[in-house]
């Protein structure tokens, strides 16, 4: 594998676990140093898990345990990756928190903790890393091949991870300046435990249908367009991109 990150240094948000804890190795396997987010107790495991696989693949790496939803902590979590490494010059965000519940049952408490952990902790995300990302830094958030559907359930999953398309296109403008690049990447329908427990078996065998070689999203077909980005792909900025075998288009 070419170094092609050796010397640099990347914070992943929920990076510890399903496809933050690939896009850790895959951003190590290229040299990068990783600091590897996590949020629950019951996640330190794997949080321990991907700081030795980091570590394996040649590069340093420490763990930070936080709810993202209070920035004060998405600041220590910066804080953090510059005391291990020294410099931060790659911010991954993958939080999310999905819910499937028609509208008129949706709570004010339904409500908040959805855009509280996919729009809010993605603001300020963007915010610390438009702070302390070295120029020519890279920035990238996951949000969801729902952004471009026309379907019923997911009202504040699709709808609070949709303004991170416009936090996205004025943060790629805002810190251009510096060569910052700032891309947002949208799965399909991904075969993780996040996406089972609100689907049923016949809803996740339509999913699969629509889906090039009718299968669903894998965490395999999103880190290399990470990979990409935070190196190769520095002429793309402020985009979303939709990667999901076609299941969804605009
Ligand atoms: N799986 C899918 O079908 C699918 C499809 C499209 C997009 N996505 C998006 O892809 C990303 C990764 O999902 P995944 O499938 O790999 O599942 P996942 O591992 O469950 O990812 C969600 C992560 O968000 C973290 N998180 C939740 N609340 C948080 C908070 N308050 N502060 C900080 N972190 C918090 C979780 O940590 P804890 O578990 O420790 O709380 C978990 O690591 C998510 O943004 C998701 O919306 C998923």
């Amino acid at each position: 594998m070419t170094q092609e990150l050796a010397g640099k240094s990347a914070v992943v948000a929920a990076g510890a676990k399903n496809l933050g804890g690939l896009i850790s190795t895959h951003l190590a396997a290229r040299g990068a140093n990783v600091l590897v987010h996590y949020n629950s107790d019951a996640s330190e495991p794997d949080a321990d898990k991907t700081v030795a696989a980091v570590e394996a693949a040649g590069s340093k790496a420490a763990k930070f345990q936080a709810d993202l939803t209070v920035p004060a902590n998405i600041v220590e979590l910066f804080d953090a990756a510059v005391a291990a490494f020294g410099s931060v010059d790659i911010a991954v965000n993958t939080v999310g928190k999905v819910l499937r519940k028609p509208i008129t049952e949706t709570t004010e408490a339904d409500y908040d903790s959805m855009f509280a952990i996919n729009a809010k902790a993605a603001y300020f995300f963007l915010q610390e890393a438009g702070k302390r990302l070295e120029d020519g830094g890279r920035v990238v958030t996951i949000v969801t091949a729902l952004l471009a559907a026309f379907t019923d359930g997911y009202s504040t999953y699709a709808g609070s991870k949709s303004p991170v398309e416009h936090f996205t296109r004025a943060a790629a403008k805002e810190f251009g300046e510096r060569l910052i690049t700032v891309n947002s990447i949208a799965p399909g329908p991904m075969d993780t435990p996040f996406f089972y427990p609100q689907e049923t078996p016949e809803r996740v065998e339509f999913h699969k249908s629509q889906g090039l070689g009718g299968r669903l999203t894998r965490i395999e077909d999103i880190a290399p367009l990470v990979d990409f980005l935070v190196t190769d792909g520095g002429w793309v900025t402020g985009q979303t991109i939709f990667a999901n075998g076609g299941y969804t288009t605009r």
